[in-house]
This record gives structure tokens, sequence and C-alpha cells, in this order.
């Protein structure tokens, strides 16, 4: 495992599971936010849920970096994208803890996702910083955290960061479970 606080690989079907769909609609909750033919980063995609539904968002012209701190996620987040025929669109990162290593793609995004991932990073100021660099001007950061381990005060914190380093706040949308924001670079 590649820290401490990492949700392990083998938890990951306790909520990545057909009943997710039932609550998590990824192509309801992410259509607002990107277009056909846009470009997208799932970072910490664990095995994909979201990422595939934001290729087919994407469309055939469109891209998703499934970026992940775990070789065994991105290999279940490559399998689903096979089974869909996803995998033209899809293009999957090993990062490093503290280190997107995204230079190549920096000010190239729509869209960036982070769901249920950010309470996993020890470093958030760092980690936000290199979310906005991946993102256009005007480009769209959509969190989601888990209530259950993210409560009211921390997820508040965790906005003002992102704004101090320059995002604006857009809308708080409604997500099961959660507790979301959406920002703008
Ligand atoms: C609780 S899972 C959520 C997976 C997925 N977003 C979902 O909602 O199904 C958190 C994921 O974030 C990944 N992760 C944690 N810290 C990370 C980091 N600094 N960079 C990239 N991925 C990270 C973990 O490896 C894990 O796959």
């Amino acid at each position: 495992m590649a820290h401490e606080h990492v949700c392990p690989w083998w938890m990951i079907h306790t909520f990545d599971n057909p009943v997710r769909r039932l609550f998590h609609d990824p192509e309801k909750m992410l259509g607002p936010y990107l277009r056909r033919g846009g470009r997208a980063a799932d970072i910490g995609c664990g095995i994909g849920f979201f990422t595939l539904g934001l290729a087919r968002l994407a469309g055939e012209t469109g891209q998703v970096y499934a970026m992940d701190l775990q070789e065994k996620m991105l290999a279940g987040v490559e399998h689903r994208a096979q089974r869909a025929g996803l995998s033209g669109r899809i293009q999957t990162k090993k990062v490093a803890a503290g280190d997107l290593g995204a230079a190549d793609i920096a000010g190239s995004l729509d869209l960036v996702l982070a769901f249920w991932m950010l309470h996993e990073v020890p470093d958030q100021a760092g980690f936000l910083r290199q979310v906005k660099e991946l993102l256009k001007l005007g480009g769209l950061f959509y969190l989601a955290e888990p209530k259950m381990h993210v409560g009211a005060k921390a997820f508040d914190e965790s906005l003002s960061l992102a704004v101090g380093l320059g995002l604006r706040l857009m809308e708080r949308p409604q997500v099961r479970l959660s507790r979301g924001a959406v920002l703008a670079a």
C-alpha cells in the first residue's frame, strides 16, 4: 500500500458495486460539467466507477485521464474500459503521493474530478495547487468527500484552501452520502 491512509484495493468493491448506481449516477452527476470532445481527469479514480461515465460524456473525440497511486486500481480501470469499448478515450496514469507528475497535460483540462479521495491526501494544499495547474482557465474542479469521514468543518477548510489558491467556488451540488463542491480555475 502506498500510504497508510489510502483505501486499499481489496476494499474498493465495498462501495464500487452495482448497488452504488442507485445513488450515484456518473453521467447524470457530471453531465452538466463536461461536454462532448472535452478533456477530464479522474484523480484517485479507484477502479473507475466515475472514469467510465466521464469517458461516455467526453465521447469519441474526448480524453479522460484516470490517475491513482495504486497499480491494482488502474488495472481495474483498464479491464472495465476494455469491456465497455472505451479504452481509446481513457488513459491510465500511476501517480506518486504528492506528485501527479502531469506537466505534459498542464492547463489542458476542462474538468478534474476528485471523488472520495482528498481526505486520503496528507498535503491537501500541494494537491489542490496541482489540480489548479491541470485546469484550463475556466476549467472546473468537482470535489466530493464522504460525509462518513469528512465533517462539514473539515470540508469547508479544504474549500478555503482551494479558494486561497485561486479557485472560485461556483456551486455546492447535492451529492448523496457526500459533501460536494464545484470550483473553477
Ligand atoms: C476511496 S477510493 C475512491 C475511488 C473512486 N474515486 C470512487 O469514488 O469510486 C480513493 C482512491 O484514491 C486514491 N488516492 C489516494 N490518495 C491519492 C493521491 N494522492 N493521488 C492519487 N490517488 C490517490 C486511492 O488509491 C483510492 O483508489
